[in-house]
């Protein structure tokens, strides 16, 4: 006889979520999380505490370059308390992660702290620090523990010289030099962070371009804004390696060896998935080459009771995919059709302009050979930005040149992010471009500049 009708094993965006949904679906579920606070890599190291650093350096950023004096704020003595700033992005990642342990207690979920193995196809082990073995049971498994960072061969991570995300969201003081393998949503986001905070921040990318999968042109364009700023790239850089001692980090540009000093250097070429541990070996689930789990259409492994979800299995390594995966799962075994549209994954990257992207690029449509029109409009038109001062950036639309259906909505400017979300509203319900022009948008406000934009798919945009 089975405990619980469902174990999830981790507590990040997937696993939280999933097993909420669980509970709310009246299965009775239990939670496994290895760490002290529940929440994953997200709410801990991750999504949270470097968007909290991103913002309190953004408004020192702009303190320091008097951006301030242009709306008659004139003050001196600015100073940064790194210590400061670090404690509030702790408090706020502890309010989230204590809000999880509030939201288990009140849908009745059973929290284990300790670390999950499976032990059979129906039982886990829970191990705590102290070495205490607790077994328990469930008819279905959800496996969310998650991923960790890349580390290159040739350079592992020592937490001091060469760092991961996690030592970069806590540095004491703020580097002089750092160098940063790896133009993706971690390198340029927390790039950004000491950069701004005073770090003179030299970025290594392997390709020729930087935001790897995000919209060609879009990604030119947040090149030469974070340049602006004064962060400085070297596209098609091979690193080589790294030199503690007489700190220093060596690479290869058009077949000739470079170095450049750092006092730090942090690694951020991806992530891999999370599953040592596990047991998955023992009970013969699958794991494919790159070591994501390999699960079927709905997220069922080998064996169809424990399923798999989020930065684990193959996809989009973030916190939403995880998410939906996670009730989508929940709802299945509650047997609901549980379903993920994967054409409409939003995908954001934190920097100043944000750059904020949901379906097809230019360059995917023209690789699938589908017509297509553009609308653009630039925030230095939307009567909003001007007020706010942010007028950098622009909204792109790609819509079928003969269905007018939205496929693809690319925005670089300021809060992108939240501008993105009725774009991704309106793919989901396959609008068309003519659909968001028709629709009422509040004036004014950042949102317009996607009505513009959409306006101008059909050479209609007008200016603020
Ligand atoms: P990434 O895969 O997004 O980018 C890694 C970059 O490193 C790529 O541009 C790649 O070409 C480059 N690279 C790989 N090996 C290299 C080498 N040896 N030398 C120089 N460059 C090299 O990985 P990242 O930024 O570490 O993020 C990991 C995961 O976490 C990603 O899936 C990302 O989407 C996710 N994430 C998402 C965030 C967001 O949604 N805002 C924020 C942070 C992470």
């Amino acid at each position: 006889m089975n405990e619980f009708d469902l174990i999830v094993i981790g507590s990040g965006p997937g696993g939280y979520i999933g097993a909420i949904r669980a509970a709310q679906l009246g299965l009775k579920t239990a939670v496994v999380e290895k760490e002290k606070t529940f929440g994953g890599t997200c709410l801990n190291i991750g999504c949270i505490p470097s968007k909290a650093l991103l913002d309190s350096s953004e408004y020192y950023s702009m303190a320091a370059h008097k951006d301030f004096e242009k709306h008659g704020l004139e003050f001196s003595g600015l100073k940064l308390n790194l210590k400061a700033m670090m404690k509030r992005k702790e408090k706020v990642v502890e309010e989230l992660t204590n809000g999880i342990a509030y939201l288990f207690k009140k849908n009745k979920i059973t929290s284990l702290r300790g670390f999950g193995k499976l032990l059979s196809e129906n039982e886990v082990s829970v191990l705590t620090e102290k070495g205490e073995e607790q077994k328990i049971s469930a008819k279905n498994i959800v496996l969310a523990t998650g991923s960790v960072p890349n580390e290159l061969p040739f350079m592992p991570f020592d937490g001091k010289f060469v760092i991961s995300s996690t030592e970069a969201l806590s540095l004491e003081k703020v580097p002089e030099k750092m160098v940063v393998v790896g133009a993706g949503a971690i390198g340029l986001e927390l790039g950004s962070v000491w950069m701004r905070l005073g770090s003179d921040v030299t970025v290594l990318e392997y390709q020729n371009k930087i935001a790897g999968v995000m919209d060609g042109g879009m990604s030119k364009r947040l090149l030469q804004s974070l340049k602006k700023q004064g962060m400085k790239f070297v596209l098609q850089a091979k690193v080589k390696g790294a030199d503690a001692q007489s700190r220093k980090v060596f690479y290869e540009l058009n077949g000739e060896e470079q170095e450049l000093e750092a006092d730090v250097v942090l690694v951020a070429t991806g992530r891999k998935p999370y599953s040592e541990g596990l047991g998955l070996e023992k009970l013969g689930i699958q794991k494919n080459d790159r070591g994501f789990v390999v699960v079927d259409e709905h997220w069922r492994t080998s064996i169809p009771h424990i399923y798999a979800i989020g930065d684990l299995i193959p996809g989009p390594m973030l916190a939403h995919k995880a998410e939906e995966e996670g009730v989508a799962v929940a709802e299945i075994i509650a047997g609901k059709p549980g379903h993920v549209n994967y054409k409409t994954v939003p995908s954001v990257i934190y920097t100043w302009p944000e750059l904020a992207s949901v379906g097809k690029t230019e360059e995917e449509l023209k690789a699938e050979g589908i017509p297509y029109n553009i609308g653009q409009f630039p925030f230095s038109a939307n009567g909003r930005a001007k007020a706010l001062g942010f007028t950098e950036g622009q909204a792109k639309i790609l819509a079928h040149k003969e269905t007018d259906q939205i496929l693809g909505v690319h925005i670089l400017g300021p809060r992108a992010s939240d501008i993105l979300a009725e774009a991704v509203v309106g793919m989901e319900f396959f609008a068309s471009s003519e659909d968001i022009a028709r629709s009422f948008h509040a004036h004014p406000t950042l949102p317009e500049v996607i009505r513009e934009a959409a306006l101008a798919v059909e050479n209609r945009a007008r200016q603020m």
